[in-house]
C-alpha cells in the first residue's frame, strides 16, 4: 500500500482502570497525529474517558457521535438504516485523514473486534489503507477478575450472551452452558434476571456494573432486586467444573 497514506489503529483500551491499557495501545496512540471515538450525543464515551492523558498534545480529536437511536426500536428496519448510514459516513470521515497521509487511532473500550463498534468502520476500510489493531483486556475479563471467582474449569464451556436475545432463546442457550456471560442489560435486565432464576441459576450468578471503573459495584445477582440496570453492566455465573457424563 502507498507510503502516504496513513494507517487506520482499532486502539483496545480495555475494561476502564487505565492501567489495563497495553503498552501495544499506548504506542498507537503516540503515533497517530488524529485521535477517534464513537460516542453518544452529549457523552464523552468509555472509550475516549480511559484514554484521558494518553492522548499525544496536538492530536486532532475526532468525535464520532451515534445518530439518535434510542427512539427507534431496534427491530425497526429503520434502525438498521440509519447506523449503516452513520458509520458509512463515519468511515469517510477517516479515511479523509487517512488519504491526507495521517495516522488515525480510533479508540476502542475492551477489545476491537469484540462487539466493538470499530468493526465497521475496520471492515469498510481494511482493503484501502494498513490496518493494526491492538486488542485490549476484555469488558468481560475485567469483570470477572473483579468478581474474584474462577470463571471456567476443566472442560467447562464458557457461552458470552447478549441480553437483547429472545426469552426462550436465552433460556436454550443457559441450558447447554458450564459457565456464562451475559452482556448488553440496559431494558433487557429484568427478563435476563427471570431467565436466570427460571433456570434455578440465580445462586450462582454475579451482577458486575462499571467493571475496574470509578464506581464499580460487583453483588451476587440475587440481591439485585431493584429490576434495572445500565448498559455498561454484565451477569457472569462461573462455572463448577464439568463432571463425566
Ligand atoms: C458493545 S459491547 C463492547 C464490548 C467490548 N468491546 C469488550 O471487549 O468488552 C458493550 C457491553 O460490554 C459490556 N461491558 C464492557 N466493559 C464493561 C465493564 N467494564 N463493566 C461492565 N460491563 C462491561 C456491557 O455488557 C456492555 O453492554
Amino acid at each position: 500500500m502507498s507510503q502516504t497514506k496513513g494507517r487506520l489503529y482499532g486502539v483496545g483500551l480495555g475494561p476502564g482502570d487505565p492501567d489495563l491499557v497495553t503498552l501495544k495501545s499506548v504506542k498507537a496512540l503516540q503515533a497517530s497525529s488524529v485521535v477517534a471515538w464513537f460516542a453518544k450525543r452529549g457523552k464523552k464515551g468509555h472509550a475516549r474517558t480511559i484514554a484521558e492523558g494518553l492522548i499525544p498534545s496536538g492530536a486532532v480529536e475526532l468525535p464520532l457521535v451515534y445518530p439518535v437511536t434510542t427512539e427507534i426500536p431496534h427491530t425497526d428496519p429503520d434502525y438498521n438504516r440509519q447506523l449503516a448510514a452513520f458509520y458509512e459516513e463515519a468511515s469517510q470521515h477517516l479515511a479523509e485523514h487517512l488519504e491526507a497521509g495521517r495516522n488515525v487511532a480510533l479508540l476502542c473500550e475492551g477489545d476491537p473486534l469484540f462487539y466493538g463498534s470499530f468493526m465497521h468502520p475496520y471492515m469498510r476500510l481494511k482493503d484501502r489503507y494498513d490496518v493494526t489493531i491492538c486488542p485490549g483486556v476484555t469488558g468481560m475479563s475485567g469483570c470477572w477478575t473483579a468478581n474474584g471467582v474462577p470463571m471456567t474449569w476443566g472442560d467447562d464451556v464458557l457461552m458470552v450472551l447478549p441480553g437483547t436475545l429472545p426469552r426462550d432463546d436465552l433460556a436454550k442457550r443457559l441450558e447447554m452452558a458450564d459457565a456464562v456471560v451475559i452482556m448488553k442489560l440496559g431494558k433487557n435486565f429484568q427478563k435476563v434476571y427471570d431467565v436466570i432464576e427460571s433456570k434455578q441459576l440465580l445462586s450462582r450468578a454475579f451482577y458486575v456494573e462499571r467493571g475496574t471503573m470509578q464506581g464499580e459495584i460487583v453483588m451476587p445477582l440475587a440481591e439485585k432486586t431493584d429490576g434495572q440496570a445500565p448498559y455498561f453492566s454484565m451477569i457472569i455465573i462461573p462455572g463448577e467444573g464439568r463432571r463425566p457424563e
